[in-house]
């Protein structure tokens, strides 16, 4: 099969690269407005063509990937649908609620299979972790504490436009938690601090966050994510149930060092940044988006059940901002 991608920058090479290594994908097209970037990225990468416009593009694909900016994904997205072409869009697929709900309605509407990039459901720990829960291994669910730090601040120029740490970085287990526990979400409280850089404030942002979820059957999730971790990238999800204690992301690469006898210390590789901890998740990502492009499987991260976590992410916002819980109404999509 041909898959197309475009967008050929940060998230997008690393895309195609994976996905130039698939034996079921023939041949990866590429397309980027940026002048030269396509090519120069196909002639970087065997088994890569560039195209010259969208339209090329999706005419010759099975699947598109969109790896672009976040405010070009509704756009994009309606492309692939008019097209009649399946496509893996990266996470958010619109910035805002209302363009989300409305973008979700018309991807049911068209019956075209659409994937979230959200990886955590494609890593397979987590994947495993997800598993066991939901077969009930781990028994009722007392409580799930997932961490996520950057090693690094991103570029501050990137800042404002972000849409702040829940929306940009907290997302992610904002999307990954509900799916796990199965349950709506009934409550939320999110704090944050400006502790690493003050262009955090300038932009009307945080750096380190705690997030509080309650679900429906009493369970909570406790999460937290900030923007600098001076031993690496780290991000751990630990689940602890009437029946077993389970964790992923704790292995020799943690950027973590234990004081007790015998426990770990941090590892000259430890984990650098979020492409090396989620590579697995990476490359199963682009093998699940291709077995939906054949019919094999089901999506397992469709279109409509992103709304919960920017969904949760705007609570979250809003509980930072005023300081008090926020009670919902069951989030779910
Ligand atoms: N899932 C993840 O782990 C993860 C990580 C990083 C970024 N992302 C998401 O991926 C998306 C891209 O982020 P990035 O960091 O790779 O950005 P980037 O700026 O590095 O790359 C974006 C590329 O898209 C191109 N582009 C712009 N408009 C286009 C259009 N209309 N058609 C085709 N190409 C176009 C740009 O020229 C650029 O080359 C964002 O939505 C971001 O939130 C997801």
């Amino acid at each position: 099969m041909r898959i197309g991608v475009a967008g050929v920058g940060r998230i997008g090479t690393m895309h195609a690269t994976n996905l130039a290594a698939l034996d079921q994908v023939d041949e990866v097209l590429l397309f980027d407005p940026v002048p030269g970037r396509a090519a120069v990225a196909s002639a970087a990468l065997p088994g890569t063509k560039a195209v010259d416009d969208l339209d090329a593009l999706l005419t010759a694909s099975d699947g598109v990937l969109l790896a672009t900016p976040t405010t070009t994904h509704p756009a994009l997205l309606r492309a692939a649908l008019a097209a009649k072409v399946p496509a893996l869009c990266e996470k958010p697929i619109a910035s805002d609620l209302d363009e989300m709900r409305a973008l979700v309605d018309d991807v049911e509407a068209s019956g075209v299979e659409v994937l979230v990039g959200f990886q955590r459901r494609f890593d397979p720990a987590v994947f495993e972790l997800h598993r066991r829960v939901r077969a009930g291994e781990v028994g009722d669910v007392y409580l799930v504490r997932a961490i996520g730090n950057d090693a690094q601040p991103p570029d501050f120029g990137y800042l404002p436009a972000s849409g702040g740490i829940f929306r940009d970085l907290l997302i992610h287990d904002l999307d990954a938690i509900p799916w796990l526990v199965g349950e709506p979400v009934v409550e939320v409280y999110a704090s944050g601090s400006v502790l690493v850089h003050q262009a955090f404030a300038d932009a009307d942002d945080v750096d380190n966050a705690v997030v509080m979820l309650k679900f429906a059957g009493g369970a909570h999730a406790t999460l937290a994510g900030g923007r600098h971790d001076p031993l690496g990238y780290d991000h751990r999800i630990e689940v602890l149930g009437s029946k077993d204690s389970l964790a992923v992301g704790v292995d020799a690469r943690t950027p973590l060092t234990s004081l007790e006898p015998g426990g770990p210390v941090v590892a000259d590789d430890a984990y650098p940044g979020f492409p090396e901890r989620f590579h697995r998740a990476y490359v199963n990502e682009m093998t699940v988006f291709t077995q939906v492009v054949a019919g094999e499987v089901a999506n397992p991260s469709p279109a409509r059940e992103s709304l919960i976590s920017l969904r949760l992410a705007e609570a979250c916002e809003a509980s930072r901002r005023s300081g008090a819980p926020i009670r919902l109404t069951g989030v779910n999509a």
